[in-house]
């Protein structure tokens, strides 16, 4: 198979990549590097299999592939309210540009949509029978409403042109390779601990997230684009729920950080609970997450621990 990853140089696209090559793949990576980096790959170019693109997925597309992971977009809340509008463009005009070119190529393709489509969700948990609770001229709206229409988008192209379609929605995914400064809860907590700088908790910490190991959502997502006749929406992430101070406490404890923890104003729509029903996905891939929290946080905070002793 000659797949495009889009967004492949990114936390989630990277390991895929990795992943995709393992199984024999021959991969096209897609990156205009806004959020990732030449460093989550850099390992991966001398392969003979895989290939490096530096483009916008706003630019005009034009690939000989079989299947495509739509990954492109930023993913962090910092980042996507940087630029709303880019947000909702790569949403929208990059969807539909490379919906067109699934079309043109007969290629199956995967939109990594989001946990964000039930917005603050007033069900708990989440199954993919919910329509969510999305406020849609928020701060966040540029990234849940771009995520929703993105999946309209690929249920159009797949009523109306037969394109092979899949959607996962991924929920909270942590892992190595995430920057440094994204602003991500996991992320956010262990750079703070290791550099002995108070540990922000927004709100209260009342607030729950269920967090999902990397090798277990990419296991996911290769699951769902390999499933015949399944089109998904499908949860991908671990019921696994915990508080956000929980997280705090567990993530200061493990580093061993003498930093404080400190509490600062929720931000604006911040939902309230989080958690994936996997019921679906379960019965339909055969999927289930294997990485507890404890494990993912250990081999997360080794990670960020060279990352950051390299200066
Ligand atoms: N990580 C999570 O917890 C999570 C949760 C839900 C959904 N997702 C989705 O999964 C995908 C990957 O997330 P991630 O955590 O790896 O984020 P990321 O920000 O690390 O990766 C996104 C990648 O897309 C690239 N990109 C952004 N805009 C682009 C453009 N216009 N053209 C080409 N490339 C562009 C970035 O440079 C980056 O490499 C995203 O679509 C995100 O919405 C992630």
């Amino acid at each position: 198979m000659r797949v495009l990853v889009t967004g492949g140089a990114g936390f989630i696209g990277a390991h895929l990549c990795e992943r995709l090559l393992e199984s024999g793949d021959k991969v096209v990576c897609l990156d205009n590097f806004k959020t990732g980096s030449r460093d989550n790959v850099k390992h991966l170019r001398t392969d003979k299999s895989f290939e490096m693109v530096k483009k916008d997925l706003l630019d005009p597309l034009d690939f000989r592939i079989d299947r495509v992971f739509n990954l492109a977009c930023p993913a962090s809340p910092q980042r996507y309210q940087k630029d709303p509008i880019g947000t909702i463009k790569i949403n929208t005009i990059g969807m539909i540009g490379l919906l067109e070119l699934a079309r043109r190529r007969k290629a199956r393709i995967l939109q990594a949509s989001t946990s964000e489509v039930y917005g603050d969700p007033l069900a708990h948990p989440q199954s993919e029978d919910y329509w969510g609770n999305v406020n849609p001229i928020g701060p966040r709206s540029c990234y849940d409403e771009g995520k929703r229409i993105a999946e309209s988008l690929m249920f159009a192209y797949g009523a109306q042109h037969r394109v092979d379609i899949r959607v996962a929605r991924i929920f909270n995914t942590y892992g190595p390779r995430m920057g440094t400064d994204d602003g991500r809860v996991v992320s956010n907590f262990i750079v703070q601990a290791l550099e002995g700088n108070d540990i922000t908790v927004y709100g209260d910490g009342s607030q729950t997230r269920s967090f999902c190991y990397v090798s277990d959502m990419v296991e996911g997502l290769c699951r769902l684009m390999d499933a015949e006749n399944f089109t998904g929406p499908v949860n991908l992430g671990n019921p696994a729920e915990i508080t956000v101070l929980d997280l705090a406490r567990k993530v200061k404890k493990m580093t061993g950080s003498a930093s404080m923890i400190r509490f600062r104003p929720l931000p604006t729509d911040d939902p309230v609970r989080r958690r994936p029903d996997i019921t679906l996905a379960k019965r339909k891939l055969g999927w289930k997450p294997k990485v507890d929290l404890d494990t993912g946080l250990r081999k997360t905070i080794d990670y960020f621990r060279t990352v950051l002793d390299r200066g």
